[in-house]
């Protein structure tokens, strides 16, 4: 297809190849226009027509809802051109324009997907992980039958043709989704389509063009690990792995060791964490992304790094102010108790007190030597008890 175009206005490196239903090639909505018969070829996305006039000038133009008009212009005025790969399932319009000596001819045609509207699969997306591994999933169309049931086809690369989905992921017996194992042979831009079946209705088709690269998504930093000295604490780690032949420069890191810290591709992956000693335990976990594209990968597994040690003599100071906390506690409650008791003692004897108050006897010693000769049967406990009574009404 080289020699037919002489400009290619929108150049997207896809490959040639394309899928196509046998329902696509019946489809061609034609406008039946006199002299040229233009026919459209969405499997290899070529637009041909009768070789009638003596061309002077050749020109295809075919309009795409979302990339525009897409414009080619033959040199050598042969009677078919070759687009790129585009997504088909919005419909397309082409033309060809002729000019002859004598006149100008131009003639349309109008490609539509078939199928009910709003059948279609729908909120496709594809992601790659773990570099081998590819993931997608769609949802039913709003308007598509409860029967409906979905496929997947991928195009490999340099036409080497389709293959259906290999395993379905399934929502009460419906396609939803795709899981792939093996991704050799797809190129970077990859061809999905997503066409399906019904016993009443037509199933539109989903089509899309998928950059491989921009749909991977990085692997967690790989061999983390962390050398502290009395300052710092250097942690490294390894480039993710991924499909794509990439530099260091094309990763970003996001490194969590208690606040996010963020580290550019370019700095040989690795970061000095001051942290002098003695150094409390903390963790770190790192994660990546394309560093135009903060898609950021999953937390790689935490690493540990800082003293045990500190973190036990902490536990230690705690189990200390927990007994010490304790032992106040039980002293208290002592004291309590042996307050109650000395109640319980005094209220037998409430004499005592009436009498040394009346009397305004309130020397400590006088009541002490007053009292002695009287409570002769009481121990050293209980006059020690009176003693302090008599000192409330001094205090007071
Ligand atoms: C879906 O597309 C594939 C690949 O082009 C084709 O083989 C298959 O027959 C199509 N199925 C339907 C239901 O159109
Ligand atoms: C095209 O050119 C050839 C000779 O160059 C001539 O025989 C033929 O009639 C021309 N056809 C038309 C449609 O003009
Ligand atoms: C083709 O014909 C159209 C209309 O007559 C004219 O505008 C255009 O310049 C022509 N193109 C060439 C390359 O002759
Ligand atoms: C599809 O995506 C749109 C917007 O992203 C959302 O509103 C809608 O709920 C999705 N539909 C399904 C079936 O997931
Ligand atoms: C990809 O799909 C498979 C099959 O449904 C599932 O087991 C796996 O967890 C998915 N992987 C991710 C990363 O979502
Ligand atoms: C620890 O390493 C950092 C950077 O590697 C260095 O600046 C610092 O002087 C070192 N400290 C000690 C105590 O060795
Ligand atoms: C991580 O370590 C393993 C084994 O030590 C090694 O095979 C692998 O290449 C390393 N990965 C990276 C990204 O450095």
């Amino acid at each position: 297809m080289g020699p037919l175009k002489t400009v290619v206005l929108f150049s997207m490196l896809l490959d040639q190849a394309f899928l196509l239903t046998q329902e696509h090639q019946d489809l061609p909505t034609e406008e039946p226009v006199p002299s040229l018969n233009v026919k459209f070829d969405p499997r290899r996305m070529e637009l041909s027509w009768d070789c009638k006039e003596n061309a002077t000038y050749v020109e295809c133009v075919l309009i795409h809802k979302d990339e525009g008009p897409i414009c080619l212009k033959l040199k050598n005025k042969e009677c078919h051109c070759t687009f790129q790969n585009y997504p088909l399932h919005k419909g397309v319009t082409l033309t060809v324009k002729i000019n002859t000596s004598q006149k100008q001819i131009s003639e349309k045609l109008v490609y539509t997907n078939p199928g009910g509207e709003g059948t279609a699969a729908q909120n496709f997306s594809c992601f790659i992980y773990n570099v081998n591994f590819m993931n997608c999933t769609w949802a039913k169309g709003q308007a598509a039958p409860d029967d409906v049931q979905y496929f997947l086809y991928i195009q490999d690369s340099k036409r080497r043709g389709e293959r259906e989905c290999p395993h379905y992921v399934k929502d009460s017996g419906t396609h939803v989704g795709c899981h792939l194992k093996d991704l050799s042979g797809l190129s970077t831009y990859t061809y999905f389509l997503v066409n399906g079946t019904s016993q009443g209705t037509g199933i539109q088709f989903f089509d899309s063009i998928l950059s491989l690269k921009k749909i991977e998504r990085y692997s967690p930093p790989s061999n983390i690990t962390v050398h502290c000295n009395g300052s710092h604490c250097l942690i490294r780690w390894g480039k993710p792995r991924s499909r794509r032949p990439a530099s260091d420069r094309d990763f970003q890191y996001q490194l969590d060791i208690q606040r996010p810290i963020e580290v550019p591709g370019d700095s040989e992956n690795k970061y000095n964490f001051p942290s002098p000693e003695p150094r409390a335990k903390h963790t770190v976990k790192i994660r990546t992304a394309d560093a135009r594209d903060p898609q950021w990968s999953a937390w790689s597994q935490p690493v540990e790094f800082g003293s045990e040690e500190l973190e036990a003599s902490v536990a230690h100071v705690y189990v200390l102010v927990v007994l010490g906390t304790l032992v106040c506690a039980l002293i208290l409650v002592y004291l309590f108790k042996r307050f109650l008791w000395r109640h319980s003692f005094l209220q037998p004897v409430p004499g005592i007190k009436d009498k040394l108050n009346d009397n305004h006897q309130t020397d400590p010693q006088i009541m002490w030597e007053k009292l002695a000769p009287g409570a002769g049967k009481v121990d050293n406990e209980e006059i020690l008890t009176v003693e302090e009574v008599a000192e409330a009404p001094a205090s007071g």
